[in-house]
């Protein structure tokens, strides 16, 4: 028996192996619980008394060999995979990719473009830094027209003929001064007013105006063009035009949707009414289409004008503008699956 560990041991010391499952397979053969070793441990009561001593260093030196040998193998197969560049178990699932938010004003701006390209409109854009011609000026609002306080305007200290533009209107000023009719474009962008900021205004926020000139434009298409709107956006189509002012725009209105008292947060939202606010909006004045170099006698053309930031806090009711510009992860993690 004794002479027969002897040859293991020899057998253990001599053994290779090809693969690294045969590393697994020898352990087993001789560490595992139905390996060699146990068997011959159970032997050891069989044992003649004299023969226990050496018969106990054997079979240990046989167990510590076949340990060494295992660990060996096992050291040498690992040194080979890192050695070729092994990308370990290709079967585990992979790291997960946090995805981002789209901020608010983002989603909402972008729904609203999307629907006015859907009927033609193209895109453009202008400078947040204004002259006065194209925030005022061209737009019917002479230097001392009272109107002019119905946006607080902040100014470039030094250069009053400078300033933060209060609407973008001032970029379709731009628009109708370089291109002819027909046009049918939408002005999204940020906007200033000098206002206090508290939970439902601030000093900057953002807006969507459209412009459409052609031949032959009516009030009539600019009601059909907001109720397309209002339809796509809310899907809310029963529309009200009441009698407004805007020094652009004659006739002008503000545009409500009937939004409905289905629920209390219905109530809350428009006030017991079930009517929102929503725009402004009018026929583009004579006097703005020939400052821009448009004939007045040829073309008419209707506006509208709309505030993102509004919208985004009614149609995910936030209560306080001032969320949509502290960059509060917590807030804007909240947007992930709004698109
Ligand atoms: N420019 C207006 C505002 O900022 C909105 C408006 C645009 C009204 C176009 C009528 C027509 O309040």
């Amino acid at each position: 028996m004794i002479d027969k560990l002897k040859e293991l041991i020899a057998e253990v010391e001599e053994f290779t192996v090809q693969s690294k499952e045969e590393i697994e397979d020898f352990r087993i053969q001789y560490l595992g619980k139905k390996g060699l070793l146990n068997q011959y441990f159970a032997e050891f009561k069989n044992i003649a008394k004299e023969e226990k001593k050496e018969f106990g260093q054997v079979i240990n030196r046989l167990k510590n060999t076949a340990e060494e040998k295992v660990k060996a193998l096992r050291d040498e197969w690992e040194k080979k995979d890192l050695e070729k560049g092994s990308y370990g178990d290709l079967t585990r699932p992979g790291e997960p990719i946090e995805i981002g938010a789209r901020h608010p004003i983002s989603i909402v701006k972008n729904k609203i473009i999307d629907i006015f390209s859907r009927i033609g409109f193209n895109v453009s854009e202008g400078p947040e830094i204004e002259d006065d011609w194209h925030n005022f000026t061209a737009l019917n609002l002479p230097e001392h027209h009272p109107a002019r306080d119905m946006q607080d305007t902040f100014f470039i200290q030094t250069n009053p003929d400078i300033l933060l533009r209060t609407h973008t209107s001032s970029v379709q000023v731009r628009y109708m001064e370089n291109n002819k009719p027909p046009i049918r474009t939408i002005s999204p962008g940020r906007v200033y007013r000098n206002e206090a900021i508290s939970a439902r205004s601030h000093c900057f926020f953002h807006q969507v105006e459209g412009l459409y000139i052609d031949k032959d434009v009516s009030f009539a298409d600019l009601k059909q063009t907001l109720q397309y709107f209002t339809t796509e956006m809310f899907g809310k189509s029963e529309i009200r035009l009441r009698p407004s002012y805007f020094p652009f725009t004659e006739p002008s209105a503000e545009v409500d949707v009937y939004w409905g008292l289905e629920t209390e947060t219905d109530y809350r939202m428009t006030k017991g009414t079930g009517w929102l606010e929503i725009m402004g909006c009018g026929m583009v004045d004579p006097n703005v289409l020939e400052n821009c170099g448009i004939d007045s006698k040829t073309y008419s053309g209707f506006a509208f004008g709309m505030g993102i930031d509004r919208i985004a806090l009614l149609l995910h009711q936030i209560s306080d503008i001032r969320l949509l510009s502290e960059n509060d992860i917590r807030f804007l993690e909240q947007f992930k699956s709004a698109l």
